[in-house]
């Protein structure tokens, strides 16, 4: 029985937000299904429903950005710093009082634990804090003219245009707003669509974005990928891709536009993030760092450690204490006290991990735990698979879900080619103690991947540092500071000195005519 506060009722989404406008939906909706049962007798649970968005809904939401950008002279593109950032404080205020909805609705879609989803919510009102903080800060540093070889320039950053973003299922609040809330600050104007899990939990913030922003500024659309973001594409209209999820769907956007030239991607995308532990790690951290890093959220961070490599030396000791803590942890209900592992949003997952697993058995991997591949309707448990080869698939695909595989090395060079030739190239974590075995290691490992995590598992925060990837791993870079550069460009407005130009500057200043002519700064 599921415990009152966390019984759901169906939400039945009928607007989406265009133009300033909750537009009514007349038309098809899709069924939003949890995998979690409500029933003793396994069901998924029906949490709601969503406009089933075509590609004339799609159009004319880009209309409402390109028409609020209006060529570069729009409200929002044009609005003083101070204004803008009125805007998103009011619009946090807002959101802070639709935590508890939000929360709910992301257990529900997604099955992500109570502690975990509440942390999500959290992070995600802090990253728009700093983004604000940070903004000033950007503010107050081009709030100045520099002169050189006679000529004095005032240089900002300006907005790229419009932005058409798309987030992944497994954040769908905090990856979501790390490219939105940017790209709006900058004074971009946007088009949201959400991911296929965790679309519900946007509705309570439609009336937030409609009441905070100019009308056209953000605008939220529902349905599906390839019959309205691909529409929005073809125009040729969208100056800025920003996409969390997939290679496949970032390059058939791409391919979509006609000027690709013109489109500035921002993009995160798949990564297989090794862990890789000297013959001298503490065992016992490592053991714990390994457990979240593979399996916190079940696997599906695009952070996640996705590959085990061990010396081989210790190769036993690990592989047994590793296996031990994975069947300790508990699997239920997201809201359940210390559960650890909870239900998989997609229905296929679990039968995908199997076929990993399938292949990887047939091809002479063992599973090391006892619960490992033990299956419900909404889960598969994780298992531990060793030895692992080239061959199997579990090495090559990125499996984002509850899989570990545990691949043993001899000679550390080994492990450095595997990630050279890597289509991958996110995050390490290295466990050891010996500074003359990491010295090398740690200068070799920044330049195959670009974040190595000594003795911790991989993850993206704190949000202040630089969250990127080489090769298929992303497409520039996001943190509080590096978003607000990536949806903006250095524009700026340069004058010969003399005495004519500078009355005229000078006079701009005092009048304070312009907006982006301005030496004032918010505090
Ligand atoms: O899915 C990728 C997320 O950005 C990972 O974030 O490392 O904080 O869990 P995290």
């Amino acid at each position: 029985m599921i415990p009152k506060e966390f019984q759901i009722e169906p939400l039945h989404q009928t607007t989406y937000l265009v133009n300033g406008e909750l537009r009514e939906w007349k038309g098809a909706y899709d069924n939003v299904y949890s995998t979690i049962s409500s029933t003793k007798e396994y069901q998924p649970t029906l949490v709601g429903t969503v406009p089933h968005l075509g590609k004339e809904e799609a159009l004319e939401a880009l209309e409402a950005a390109c028409n609020a950008y209006n060529k570069g002279k729009g409200v929002w593109a044009t609005m003083k710093v101070k204004d803008r950032i009125l805007s998103l404080e009011k619009f946090l205020k807002q959101m802070q009082t639709k935590r508890e909805e939000v929360v709910k609705l992301m257990m529900w879609e997604i099955g992500k634990s109570l502690p975990d989803s509440y942390k999500e919510f959290d992070r995600t009102i802090e990253y728009i804090q700093d983004t604000i903080e940070e903004y000033k800060k950007l503010d107050h540093d081009s709030a100045k003219f520099i002169k050189r070889d006679g000529v004095y320039a005032h240089i900002r950053r300006g907005p790229l245009g419009v932005v058409l973003c798309l987030g992944p299922y497994n954040y769908p609040l905090n990856e979501a707003f790390a490219l939105l809330i940017p790209a709006l600050i900058m004074g971009n104007t946007a088009i949201y669509k959400p991911a296929k899990y965790g679309v519900l939990l946007m509705a309570p913030l439609l009336e937030a974005f409609r009441d905070c922003f100019p009308k056209g500024v953000i605008n939220v659309i529902f349905g599906r990928g390839r019959e309205i973001a691909s529409p929005i594409m073809a125009t040729g209209r969208i100056d800025v891709l920003a996409l969390i999820g997939n290679s496949k769907s970032a390059i058939a956007l791409q391919d979509a536009h006609p000027n690709k030239n013109r489109l500035r991607l921002v993009l995160g995308l798949e990564a297989k993030n090794p862990a890789i532990i000297l013959p001298n790690a503490d065992m016992e951290l490592t053991i714990n760092e390994c457990i979240s890093g593979s399996l916190s959220f079940n696997g599906q961070r695009c952070t996640a450690l996705k590959i085990i490599y061990v010396h081989e030396s210790i190769k036993d000791t690990f592989l047994q204490k590793f296996s031990q803590k994975v069947d300790e942890l508990k699997f239920g209900n997201p809201w359940e006290k210390d559960v650890k592992l909870t239900p998989l949003p997609e229905v296929e997952k679990p039968n995908y991990i199997q076929a990993l697993i399938d292949d990887a058995l047939l091809k002479g991997a063992k599973i090391q735990n006892q619960k490992g591949g033990e299956r419900t309707e909404n889960f598969i448990f994780p298992a531990v698979l060793s030895p692992i080869t080239e061959q199997m698939r579990v090495y090559k695909e990125e499996q984002f879900g509850p899989v570990v595989p545990v691949k043993t090395f001899a000679n550390i060079d080994e492990i450095i080619d595997e990630m050279a030739r890597s289509n991958y190239g996110q995050q390490v974590s290295l466990f050891g103690k010996d500074v003359y075995e990491l010295s090398p290691l740690i200068d070799n490992l920044v330049n195959l991947v670009c974040r190595v995590n000594l003795n911790s598992q991989c993850q993206r925060g704190p949000d202040v540092f630089p969250f990127t990837g080489r090769k298929d791993s992303a497409v520039g870079t996001l943190s509080v500071h590096d978003a607000l550069r990536s949806f903006s460009i250095r524009t700026f407005v340069a004058s010969k000195d003399n005495a004519s130009n500078n009355a005229i500057l000078e006079d701009l200043l005092q009048r304070g005519a312009s907006n982006f002519i301005s030496t004032d700064f918010i505090l």
